[in-house]
């Protein structure tokens, strides 16, 4: 069951809505072995990037896919860092409706635009960022029968929430802090809707990359984040806490997520991780930290961070001479 059908009381969806979905949602709530140790907390990962496409982008996508075909929309077009074209043109595709996607040109993960092409999509690059990029984007769908499916489209957002009333299933509980990644702002937006909505009170810790234009977490490399406004009066309220950290502190939470826990997310994923390093955080509390999109999606990334395979000989003393075991 997807997130319309699991959650049809709780979003703007009725009779007429089609009932799209690629099995999105009900993600594992995994619990922290070793990390939770070293912060002193309960901690908890929250796996996104086990959604279909493989980033949380695909609760939203379900519903502002489904929205758009029964509002009328020829097709479907969006900006992106590369997940949220993979999830679109995926649930076009399963529509049968066509996808226009757009991306920054050699700024994304090569296995992102691969998912978009598979699928059918029609793909540009853009000489630009992806803020012209979405620029674009919107004027193209304000001029055409072609729906806007970024995360401006509030059906996007309504999706998107359902991840927050799956942690306080899952969990049992309101969790203490979450924590999730800041690129344009949707996510969090959406996790404090979701979280308002159930009478939730807890610290919502956004974390965006120190340097956003340019850092090696391609996913959030955004300048102007679209819910900058929202995100703003969430900090005003209360409600978010905002946190910058830098790309060492990303990858560092990355490699730690990844060789102490056996989880294998995108870097972008691990800047919630990175937050929580820079957050007081009371002993004992329980903490959800959000994991957007899966470590395949960016292997480039890989080859960065850890030591390159050793080509040996295929004898046992060849490979007891690297490994010494
Ligand atoms: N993590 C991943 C893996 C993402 O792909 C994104 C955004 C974020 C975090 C940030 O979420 O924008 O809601 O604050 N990716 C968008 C895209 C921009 O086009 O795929 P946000």
């Amino acid at each position: 069951m997807g997130v319309i059908e699991r959650y049809a009381d709780r979003l703007p969806v009725g009779p007429s809505t089609p009932l799209l979905t690629l099995g999105e949602g009900w993600t594992p709530l995994v619990r922290s072995e070793r990390l939770s140790a070293r912060l002193g907390v309960e901690l908890w990962f929250k796996c996104e990037f086990t959604n279909p496409t493989g980033s949380f982008k695909d609760r939203g996508m379900a519903v502002a896919v489904a929205k758009a075909i029964e509002g009328g929309a020829q097709g479907i077009v969006c900006a992106s860092t590369g997940n949220t074209a993979a999830s679109a043109a995926a649930y076009a595709a399963r529509a049968g409706v066509p996808a226009v996607v757009l991306h920054p040109a050699g700024a994304i993960a090569a296995a992102k635009q691969a998912q978009a092409r598979a699928v059918g999509a029609r793909v540009l690059e853009v000489r630009g960022s992806f803020d012209q990029a979405l620029r674009s984007c919107q004027e193209l769908a304000g001029r055409s029968s072609y729906a806007l499916v970024n995360s401006l489209n509030p059906h996007r957002i309504e999706g998107q929430k359902t991840a927050a009333f799956e942690v306080i299933e899952q969990l049992g509980r309101v969790p203490d802090v979450l924590a999730l990644p800041y690129g344009g702002g949707g996510n969090t937006c959406a996790y404090a809707k979701g979280f308002a909505e159930e009478g939730a009170r807890l610290r919502l810790v956004a974390a965006q990359a120190a340097e956003r234009a340019v850092t090696l977490a391609s996913a959030i490399r955004i300048s102007e984040p679209a819910h900058l406004d929202e995100v703003e009066e969430l900090v005003a309220a209360g409600r978010v806490e905002l946190v910058t950290v830098p790309d060492d502190e990303i990858t560092d939470a990355w490699l730690e997520l990844a060789s102490r826990e056996g989880i294998f997310c995108e870097p972008s994923s691990a800047a919630g991780l990175a937050g929580l390093g820079r957050t007081e955080l009371d002993a004992g509390s329980t903490v959800v930290c959000v994991l957007t999109g899966h470590g395949l999606k960016d292997t480039a990334a890989v080859d960065v961070l850890t030591p390159a395979a050793t080509v040996v000989e295929p004898t046992v003393e060849a490979i007891l001479a690297e490994v010494g075991a």
